[in-house]
């Protein structure tokens, strides 16, 4: 376990794809008292609905690997806002080293999303709280992790490769690893009073300074290391 108080660990759980070290091995123990933490999250109606399948075999890590990179590359050319180049290189940077990443965590929500629009967020808001909670753990733990949605692009082929029921959703894939160094910082956000509001749409409010390392003001904080 890491020294780092809840907040270093709440601001510097950051997206790890360039400083993924794929060559140690993680202990899936460790992976699995993450687990147990990550379902502490809240879940709509308190109703379970994640599942998780953690992936060690090298054979099946290829396949996935090739299915992401196949994924990506049809995300990139798709997308409407791109990301900023560097987002984008260290997403492509992942898919070169995925098939190393020594732990691949697919995550599912039971059943379908809901037709109903206002449903929606309750489903996925009942399996992403636990994700984070995942990633969370793994680096008070020293280790790191980085959310991905691409792959669900091809979920059909992952699910035929795994035996997932057809009645499950695939939500995310989290690469998990040690990391090169674990020296994480705050990453550049929006300003508090460009995007919270008070009483009213629009009413910002000024707030005190944060104390050091616990927040992100993106005029004053240099960019972070890609991770
Ligand atoms: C819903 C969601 C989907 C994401 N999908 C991918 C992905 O497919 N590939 C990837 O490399 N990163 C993915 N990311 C990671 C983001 O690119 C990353 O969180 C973002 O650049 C901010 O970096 P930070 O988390 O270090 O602050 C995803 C993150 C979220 C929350």
């Amino acid at each position: 376990m890491t020294t780092l108080t809840v907040d270093e660990v709440l601001t510097t759980t950051r997206a790890v794809r360039r400083r993924m070290d794929p060559s140690r091995p993680v202990d899936l123990d460790t992976v699995i008292e993450c687990l147990d933490i990550a379902v502490q999250a809240p879940s709509g109606g308190n109703i379970q609905r994640v599942r998780w399948m953690v992936v060690t075999d090298p054979g099946i890590r290829a396949s996935l690997a090739l299915l992401y990179r196949e994924a990506i590359a049809i995300a990139m050319g798709e997308q409407r806002q791109p990301a900023t180049d560097k987002v984008r290189s260290a997403a492509r940077h992942l898919g070169d080293i995925l098939q190393d990443v020594p732990v691949l965590v697919l995550v599912y929500g039971v059943g379908a999303p809901p037709p109903n629009p206002y449903r929606v967020p309750g489903f996925y808001g009942s399996i992403i709280p636990a994700i984070w909670n995942f990633q969370l753990a793994l680096r008070s733990r020293g280790l790191g992790s980085v959310y991905t949605s691409s792959l669900n692009r091809r979920d059909s082929e992952v699910s035929a490769l795994l035996g997932v029921p057809d009645d499950m959703t695939q939500v995310a894939m989290i690469p998990v690893g040690h990391t090169i160094g674990t020296d994480f910082r705050p990453a550049p956000r929006p300003p508090i009073e460009e995007i919270a509001f008070f009483d009213h749409w629009g009413a910002a409010r000024r707030h005190r300074a944060r104390p050091p390392g616990t927040g992100a003001r993106s005029s004053t904080i240099p960019e972070t290391m890609e991770e």
